[in-house]
């Protein structure tokens, strides 16, 4: 259901921002908001800067222009690692795991500051023994929620794209991030699991209060747990509104569905 009425504080916000590469815009001044616990879709066709935008806005390439504030800060100019550290995840068009390493230990990668990493706490087991314990049941929760538990000895190269899929967004929650950007969860996707993992969104938005931002091509799934949706157009801000809006802009449909 999406949230009506209710006042929330913006959690991400783009002012401004472009991203030339030798000559090409591919961001090309796109503004926009995303307030805290909401889920918000960004669509648009092939090459018009979707996954570069999240790409700015993790901070894994820097803007040319504009400005990029989380929760309130200027991270704009901050590296990946330290955007990262404030809760705000990034998930990758293609799953970027370790696929000779069980899910077990895929999950458990992200984990920041662990004690036994630290080289003051590493000679001493019992300091880091519990905290290791606690992460590794934390790991087994994740894949519990996604429906992976009892494959938690498996490689990741055993699984299905859509498993990998949903492997990749248990993974990002072990950091327990406060907002999550995915690239295209449902591309490749067989439909009922592509349903999961939507549905597996929406609980984690309503449960754990996770505000997303997402790309994806198939809007029949996403139209139906967004709260406001921006379509892009060569780089640049086409339209913005409720799916319902969206589906009745004839702007959108002429660049985006092509009638
Ligand atoms: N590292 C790069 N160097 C040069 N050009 C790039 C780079 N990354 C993206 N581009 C270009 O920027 C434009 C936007 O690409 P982007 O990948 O952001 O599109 P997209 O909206 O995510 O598309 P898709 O829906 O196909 O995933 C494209 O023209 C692309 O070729
Ligand atoms: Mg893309």
């Amino acid at each position: 259901m999406p949230l009506q009425n209710v006042w929330l504080d913006t959690m991400l916000e783009l002012k401004d921002v472009r991203k030339d590469f030798d000559g090409l815009r591919a961001v090309d001044g796109v503004s926009f908001g995303v307030d805290e616990g909401q889920i918000v879709g960004l669509i648009g066709p092939n090459g018009s800067g979707k996954s570069t935008l999240l790409s700015l806005i993790a901070g894994t390439i820097e803007p040319t222009g504009g400005q990029i504030f989380f929760a309130g800060e200027d991270i704009t100019h901050l590296p990946a690692n330290e955007i990262f550290q404030r809760g705000l995840v990034r998930g990758f068009q293609d799953p970027s795991l370790f696929f000779q390493m069980t899910l077990l230990d895929n999950t458990l990668l992200p984990i920041k500051n662990q004690r036994g990493e630290q080289a003051r706490y590493a000679p001493w087991r019992r300091f880091w023994q519990q905290e290791e314990h606690d992460h590794s049941q934390k790991a087994g929760n994740m894949l519990e929620q996604v429906g992976l538990r009892e494959h938690f000895d498996k490689s990741a190269s055993d699984l299905s794209g859509g498993q990998m899929k949903l492997l990749e967004i248990a993974r990002s929650l072990m950091g327990d991030p406060r907002m999550l950007l995915l690239d295209e969860p449902a591309a490749g996707v067989a439909p009922k699991l592509a349903h999961e993992i939507f549905a597996y969104i929406a609980m984690l938005r309503r449960d754990a209060g996770v505000t997303f931002l997402i790309v994806e091509h198939r809007l029949e799934l996403l139209f139906n747990i967004v709260d406001y949706v921006y379509v892009m157009h060569n780089g640049k801000r086409l339209a913005h509104g409720t799916p319902d809006e969206i589906i009745d802009n004839d702007e959108v449909r002429e660049v985006y569905f092509g009638d």
